[in-house]
């Protein structure tokens, strides 16, 4: 995947800006509030897919200006490629955002979701590492749901169930025939559930080792990176478990096993990241899952998506910076920092960000 060409119109800040990157490495610097995180947000709506930042359509298109468009040339499944996006607000005659690919209308944007595919780091994204179990699980789904298209269906079939059942959990006493519908509905969990497991074991079984393997490099050996699927029972078990469970299921009133429930470990030398890891150590870890992320996609997907790296250089010392700043190789890698002095440490191709413009070279 590369993006030979981005060009903005009326899109945040940016009036009017053309983006011909380099086909690896480019580093987006520029001051606080310039325009550069909206960069990469034009690049990652390429994708199809709404803004990482969770935005509105509407928040997109420049204040005061009537819709945005966003044109872009890229290469992809073996051809140069052309996608037009369009970003309409409220009471317009188009509003949200719609694509052209090809030159053909393919109406609502996430319609040509898996043309142009990308990666982000964003900061919230720390949260991997920071915050709860939930922030892990969306990560795996998200993940497993670009890769293969019967997660998604299978992952809807098994909260369906939760719901249902938690539902019948609270008024079972006054529910009649509640024994043979917990039933039924124990046999559902247990077999979409088993299949969600599935998933998530390999796929963290082949993210691991990458994400291992991408920390060692960018803190240089120093800490090692594990990660490892904290899954709700043993693999084929999940029935059992549910039935060895439903007494105390039905004194809780709601479902307290399955995958709903899960976590991924995140270890540092051994250690939970979340409580010992220092800052520039989790941002390390999450970006080291990230970049395997990224490769994961490439691996299963025969193409590897373009990575937007937002604001990841803070917190990082030098050694880890200039991980970034020069090691990136061969895959298409954008950066943004504010660090004016970015461009004596790289060897990427570096672009100026101010008020919204593309500063000539
Ligand atoms: N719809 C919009 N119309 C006009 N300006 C907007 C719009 N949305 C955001 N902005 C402006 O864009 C600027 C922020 O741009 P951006 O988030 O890209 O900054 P940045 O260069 O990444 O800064 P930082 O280094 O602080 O992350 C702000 O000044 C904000 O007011
Ligand atoms: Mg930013």
């Amino acid at each position: 995947m590369r993006l030979h060409r981005l060009e903005v119109t009326d899109f945040r800040n940016l009036r009017h800006a053309l983006l011909e990157p380099s086909p690896e490495l480019t580093v987006i610097c520029g001051a606080n509030g310039q325009g550069k995180t909206n960069l990469l947000e034009g690049i990652w709506l390429l994708t199809g897919a709404k803004s990482f930042r969770g935005a509105k359509d509407a928040e997109l298109i420049r204040r005061d200006a009537p819709f945005a468009v966003l044109e872009a040339d890229f290469f992809a499944a073996e051809r140069e490629q052309t996608v037009r996006l369009t970003v309409g607000g409220v009471g317009s005659q188009r509003p949200g955002r719609a694509a052209r690919l090809n030159g053909v209308d393919r109406g609502r944007a996430a319609a040509i979701a898996g043309s142009f595919t990308a990666v982000v780091f964003d900061p919230n994204h720390l949260s991997l590492v920071k915050g709860g179990p939930e922030g892990r699980r969306r990560f795996l789904d998200a993940a497993l749901c670009q890769l293969y298209p019967g997660y998604l269906a299978a992952l809807r079939r098994y909260t369906r169930a939760v719901t249902q059942k938690n539902a019948l959990l609270k008024a079972y006493e006054i529910t009649p025939g509640a024994a043979t519908l917990l039933e039924t509905f124990n046999e559902g969990l247990a077999a979409y559930g088993a299949e969600v497991m599935a998933r998530r074991a390999a796929y963290l079984a082949r993210l691991g080792p990458l994400a291992a393997h991408n920390y060692r490099d960018i803190s240089r050996g120093a800490e090692l990176l594990s990660i490892r699927y904290l899954p709700c029972c043993e693999e084929g078990k999940l029935g059992e478990k549910l039935q060895s469970m439903a007494a105390t299921e039905q004194r809780a009133g709601f479902c307290l096993v399955g995958p709903h429930r899960e976590d991924v470990e995140i270890l540092i030398d051994g250690q939970p990241g979340k409580i010992y890891g220092s800052q520039g150590q989790q941002r390390s870890a999450v970006l080291a899952m990230k970049l395997a992320e990224a490769t994961c996609v490439g691996d299963i997907l025969g193409e590897h998506p373009v990575m937007l790296l937002d604001d990841v250089l803070s917190e990082l010392d030098d050694d880890r910076q200039a991980y970034l700043l020069t090691r990136i190789e061969d895959k298409q890698t954008f950066v943004t920092t504010c660090d004016s002095a970015a461009f004596a440490r790289t060897n990427g191709k570096l672009i100026r960000v101010r008020g919204g413009r593309i500063e000539p070279e």
